[in-house]
């Protein structure tokens, strides 16, 4: 079993994913510091050397390895991984179930202001900015997101509860 949380940067795709797979007793495993072991630099330095078209590239056959790779485990993918591509349509095809972590722009407004520094696609914006910047791109990003087998609205709730939904 296959399972894949996406959602926004910030929204808690890490956090639950180790819960989650804690509590199935299964692999977990994050794009992110997948990208980051194979490519051995941090997500920030791969955007400042290669660029983010780099990125996206190499994201791409990453989720492709990874989701091929996998037959038990929970699987925590980049805000942007279901964004690019057909990637999308691969992650429906090879998971089991696609649980889309849903927070507001609210939320993600109050959590991304506090850790701006290290995420290449916000850390230019200033704390005005960050909350229509998130607004549009969320909207853009919501087209994909929703083609997940499920919603999670994560407001308020512990990682606890989130994973045990
Ligand atoms: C990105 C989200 C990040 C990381 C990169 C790009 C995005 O992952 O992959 O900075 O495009 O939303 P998290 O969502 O795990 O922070």
């Amino acid at each position: 079993m296959v399972i894949v949380l996406i959602g926004y940067m910030g929204s808690g795709k890490s956090a639950v994913g180790k819960v989650l797979a804690e509590n199935l007793s299964c692999t977990f495993a994050d794009m992110d510091d997948y990208i980051e072991e194979k490519e051995q630099k941090t997500i920030p330095e791969i955007f400042r050397d290669k660029g983010e078209i780099y990125f996206r590239k190499v994201e791409s056959r990453y989720l492709q390895e990874i989701l091929s790779g996998e037959k038990g485990a929970v699987i925590s993918l980049g805000g942007g991984t279901p964004c690019y591509g057909d990637n999308m349509d691969r992650i429906k095809e090879l998971a089991d179930k696609v649980f889309y972590l849903k927070a507001s722009v609210g939320e993600l407004t109050a959590r991304l202001g506090k850790e701006k520094d290290h995420r290449p696609l916000i850390k230019h914006l200033s704390d005005d900015e960050l909350e229509e910047f998130i607004r549009k791109h969320l909207f853009e990003r919501n087209f994909y997101y929703l083609r997940a087998d499920s919603t999670v609205n994560v407001d308020g709730k512990t990682i606890e509860d989130i994973a045990g939904e």
